[in-house]
């Protein structure tokens, strides 16, 4: 196959990272981002939201940090262990423990990916339109800004970034976060617009359907696992079509949620999904992707997957202390897809 320019610049920019000495910059991506999170609590103790006091804020922010560890530290065993992100303080916990583990891991899998992924799409490396499903906390978006950084690529991406999640005040959270985050992730994500949508509602509304027609990246990061048992149980319905032989045949017409995201996604567009290796998540997508014309990209575990402790900045080592818990920095088992719509 004849090498595209697409791909030579791919190469030409890979080489140069390559050549430059490879994770520098990132680390101070990573830092900056951890950082806002610290900022974001600092900014909790100084204007004392509810009249509580910083012991008070401690005792509440350690209450849903433990329970944040009792929930994901056990796969989601039952469906009742859920949790419910309305409240602020549980989705800064949540961007304390989890948030930077799952940015540096959509990052590290698109570096990985970068061959035959993302950056060799025009569209989708210098102007994408994201939509990422139970994306809520923006792990999903920073981490892939993260990557597209270090390709060179640093425009805003102002075509759309949507999240689509069943805790739309998720978007307090991200606005909060937004204003520490470091001056290049202000600019370089300006807006980000969530839209209630629940994985246990089959079909999707019509404003749902435009999000994904008009996307071409589409994310599935972690956001799958908490409702697969359920997703496991829903019926298929078929209906019978004429075949190309004039024989009619059944084909899927409804089922669960992850069909019709596939379903209404556009031709060229990505899906990424990263999820832990145990439970249905895995078949639950690859059986609706079979329904569909895609193209199977990447496919990979990652085993303890882990970041280096200097990605912490002295002040959050510091943070670390002092609130006497320490983040998530090693990501267990999990398994990276990447497809693309035919
Ligand atoms: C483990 S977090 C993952 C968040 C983000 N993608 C990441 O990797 O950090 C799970 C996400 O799924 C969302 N979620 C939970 N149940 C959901 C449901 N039934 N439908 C849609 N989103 C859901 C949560 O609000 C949350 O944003």
């Amino acid at each position: 196959m004849p090498l595209g320019l697409d791909t030579i610049t791919v190469l030409i920019q890979c080489l140069k990272i390559w050549m430059n000495g490879d994770n520098g910059d990132q680390e101070l991506e990573f830092r900056d981002i951890f950082d806002a999170v610290i900022n974001l609590y600092r900014m909790f103790e100084s204007i004392k939201v509810g009249g509580n006091s910083n012991v008070q804020l401690r005792n509440t922010c350690r209450l849903r940090l433990n329970e944040m560890k009792r929930v994901y530290g056990n796969d989601l065993p039952n469906a009742s262990a859920r949790i419910d992100y309305s409240d602020l303080y549980t989705q800064w916990s949540y961007m304390y423990v989890y948030m930077l583990r799952h940015i540096h891991l959509v990052s590290y899998a698109l570096d990985d990916t970068v061959g035959n992924g993302i950056l060799t799409d025009p569209e989708a490396r210098h102007s994408p339109t994201v939509c990422m499903i139970g994306g809520g906390p923006g792990t999903d978006v920073l981490g892939l800004s993260v990557h597209l950084r270090k390709y060179g690529h640093k425009a805003p991406l102002r075509s759309g970034v949507y999240v689509l999640d069943k805790y739309t005040k998720w978007q307090i959270g991200w606005e909060l976060l937004h204003m520490f985050l470091p001056k290049r992730y202000q600019d370089g994500i300006p807006q980000v617009s969530y839209r209630g949508f629940d994985f246990k509602n089959n079909e999707l509304s019509v404003e749902q359907q435009q999000i994904l027609k008009k996307a071409n990246i589409v994310t599935m990061i972690k956001s799958l696992s908490p409702v697969a048992a359920w997703l496991k149980e829903r019926p298929k319905l078929y209906k019978f079509v004429i075949g190309p032989t004039g024989r009619p045949t059944s084909t899927v017409y409804e089922w669960h949620s992850v069909f019709s995201i596939l379903k209404h996604m556009k031709k060229g567009a990505f899906l990424l999904y990263i999820d832990n290796r145990t439970g249905p998540q895995r078949r639950i997508l690859m059986d609706a992707v079979d329904c569909f014309n895609f193209d199977k990209l990447y496919d990979k575990v990652l085993y303890d997957q882990s970041m280096p402790t200097s990605i912490f900045s002295p002040k959050a080592n510091q943070f670390k202390r002092e609130i006497n818990y320490n983040p998530c920095t090693v990501a267990g088992i999990n398994e990276v897809i990447l497809v693309r719509k035919k």
